[in-house]
């Protein structure tokens, strides 16, 4: 309740008994009351918005709702609930009805809020994605901070639901996309090995611009490369691109591939096991080939990067996202060349590396180089 529904309320009742009022009195002069109605504005009802939305979106109902007004049988099929739960059902969407997203009319459910109408388009679902991404593992690293730190408990791969993060780790797509067109040879033929593929987008955009490129996509979660693997059936790759499960750091495959990419992932490995991991990567690629890794860097960005840096922190694996010119150093000391890093947009956080496996072939690992450069590009080589 507002302000001015109280207002409204109190003013509606002014006729009645003055015992009345004086209870009415007593009770809007709570001292608590005016706290608690600014939070309900400014805190409880845009959290309730955007818990209702992120469901919505990724139960598909926003979807639905967006091809045509739906009743409440066909929400309950789309949804694949049992007939004895309509009136859950009903519940739920209700409430989006009190909130705005929706509307109902005539029995059928339609789209009402701007919000709920963009989020249902097929071009933001990673947006869709990263709102279930902080409601979903963003609140629990915020909420469950003091609890973790009392008992040790630590977040783990499980806790992450790889299916959305596949979608949400999207939002940064204008971004990869730019440094794949950047590294990737555009004519002859490329074996690409893409390490933690996720939905697989990457390999899809990287064999639209080279039709002579073939892949293996690798993802460390089964049902996020089983995933992959249906899409690039859908998009017509299957016979161009391998898709399986597998874990970079047991794979087993020969120095075979041009190009290798690791696009969002890089802090999945702990800070002191990196350099390996990227020695690993090289493995793989033939003398000459090149490695293209893409991520956000600590310092600047939006908030969501500090909260994302804040769950690796209390995660059992991984690490905080990377220092630009420490990965720099972790690639040099993996025993790449020519090693650089790139911003496309000045002062973000993003940043794409690049280095390139030497020709004389895989050689003992250097190293690592003493000293840090000052700022990731005076660090390019
Ligand atoms: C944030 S997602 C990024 C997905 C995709 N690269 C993208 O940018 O859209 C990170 C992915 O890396 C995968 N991954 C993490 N560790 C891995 C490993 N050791 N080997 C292979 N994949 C791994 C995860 O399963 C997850 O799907």
């Amino acid at each position: 309740m507002d302000l001015l529904r109280l207002a409204r309320a109190v003013k509606d009742r002014a006729q009645e008994p003055f015992t009345d009022l004086a209870a009415m009195a007593r009770i809007v002069a709570d001292p608590r009351l005016p706290l608690l109605l600014v939070l309900n504005r400014t805190l409880f009802t845009p959290l309730y918005r955007a818990s209702f939305l992120a469901a919505a979106a990724g139960s598909g109902v926003l979807g639905c709702l967006a091809a045509r007004p739906c009743d409440l049988e066909s929400l309950a099929e789309h949804l694949e609930s049992g007939p004895d739960d309509r009136q859950r059902l009903r519940a739920w969407l209700d409430i989006g009805v009190r909130l705005g997203e929706l509307d109902r009319s005539e029995g059928c459910y339609r789209l009402r809020s701007r919000t709920a109408k963009a989020l249902a388009q097929v071009g933001n679902d990673a947006v869709a994605g990263a709102l279930e991404e902080l409601l979903r593992f963003h609140v629990p690293a915020l909420r469950d901070a003091p609890r973790m730190l009392k008992d040790g408990g630590r977040f783990e791969l499980s806790d992450q639901d790889g299916l959305v993060i596949a979608r949400s780790t999207l939002v940064v797509r204008g971004f990869v996309e730019e440094a794949i067109r950047r590294t990737l040879p555009r004519t002859a033929p490329v074996r690409l090995l893409e390490v933690g593929c996720g939905s697989g987008a990457y390999v899809r955009y990287a064999a639209g611009l080279n039709p002579r490129l073939t892949a293996l996509a690798v993802d460390l979660q089964a049902e996020v490369a089983e995933q992959a693997a249906k899409n690039m059936a859908q998009w017509g790759l299957a016979d161009r691109v391998e898709t399986r499960a597998g874990d970079l750091r047991t794979l087993d495959l020969q120095p075979q591939f041009d190009v290798v990419t690791l696009h969002n992932n890089i802090y999945y490995f702990p800070r002191e096991e990196r350099a390996e991991v990227l020695a690993r990567a090289r493995s793989f690629l033939a003398p000459g080939g090149t490695l293209l890794l893409t991520s956000s860097c600590r310092g600047g960005g939006p908030l969501g990067l500090d909260v994302l840096n804040l769950w690796f922190e209390y995660a059992g694996f991984g690490g905080p996202l990377p220092l630009a010119d420490e990965l720099l150093d972790q690639l040099r000391e993996a025993g790449f060349d020519a090693v650089r890093a790139t911003r496309p947009l000045p002062g973000q956080a993003f940043h794409s590396f690049v280095g390139s496996n030497p020709t004389a072939g895989p050689a003992a690992l250097p190293p690592a180089r003493s000293g840090s450069p000052t700022t990731a590009e005076e660090a390019a080589s």
